[in-house]
């Protein structure tokens, strides 16, 4: 009795995944196919390329202009499976430009819902919409904008490090003295250099362990 009371809980879980499976109907290929798309992505960039490019991506909500609408109850149908995607809801990229230069005059929002609209409409769905995600013209691909704060603060560390480096190996090769100071040779780039080349022999067995690490080197 002890072992059977650990399979109760699978046997359970076994029960709940199989339930819609036996309360769900099965869609044949041809139904599915008849749904509307999910996705539809235009090309970008070719789309932007173009001086009057437009492209909105932006989800849209199905509703039928008819009733009654047999393909319309089969998308209901299919949607109200927990399985399965929302299919009365579509997400669409459209190069709005290509697709619907009439629209042009009007603002970009509203061109994309009537482009959708437009092609909604020989089926007897209406598309409205329900999230604009972002609608991008041409113009703002070649605004060449400024960089951002940490782009900026690291081409200034870059700057920085160079700079030092210049002066640390300007004052290796000016100053002749032989004491030089420490912390300005740490920048140049000829002592590094010596000191990465340089072979290492230590006498101390514990450091000559460590002789793979002066190998990498
Ligand atoms: C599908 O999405 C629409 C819009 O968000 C909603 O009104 C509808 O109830 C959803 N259907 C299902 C089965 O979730
Ligand atoms: C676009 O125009 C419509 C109607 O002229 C207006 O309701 C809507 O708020 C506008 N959208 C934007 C993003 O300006
Ligand atoms: C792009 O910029 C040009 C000139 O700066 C302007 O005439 C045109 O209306 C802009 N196009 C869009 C879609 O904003």
């Amino acid at each position: 009795m002890k072992t059977y009371i650990h399979h109760v809980p699978v046997v359970f879980v076994l029960c709940l995944f199989l339930l819609p499976n036996i309360i769900a109907r099965d869609f044949t290929d041809e139904e599915y196919l008849t749904l509307p798309r999910l996705f539809h992505l235009d090309d970008y960039h070719s789309c932007l390329s173009q001086k009057d490019g437009l492209y909105c991506l932006a989800k849209f909500q199905l509703t039928p202009t008819q009733s009654p609408h047999i393909a319309y109850d089969l998308i209901k149908e299919y949607s109200d499976d927990v399985r399965h995607f929302n299919r009365t809801v579509i997400h669409r990229g459209y190069c709005v430009s290509a697709r619907c230069p009439d629209t042009a005059g009007v603002n970009a929002s509203l061109r994309i819902q009537k482009c959708a609209n437009l092609r909604a409409r020989p089926h007897h769905l209406k598309a409205t919409l329900q999230t604009l995600h972002y609608c991008h013209s041409h113009n703002d691909t070649v605004t060449d904008k400024p960089p951002d704060l940490l782009q900026s603060i690291f081409l200034y560390i870059v700057y920085a490090i160079l700079c030092l480096n210049i002066l640390g190996t300007m004052y290796d090769f000016v100053w002749n003295d032989k004491k030089k100071n420490v912390l300005i040779m740490a920048w140049s780039v000829r002592a590094n250099w010596q000191r990465l080349t340089v072979s290492y022999e230590s006498k101390d067995p514990r450091l000559s362990n460590l002789a793979i690490l002066q190998g990498c080197r």
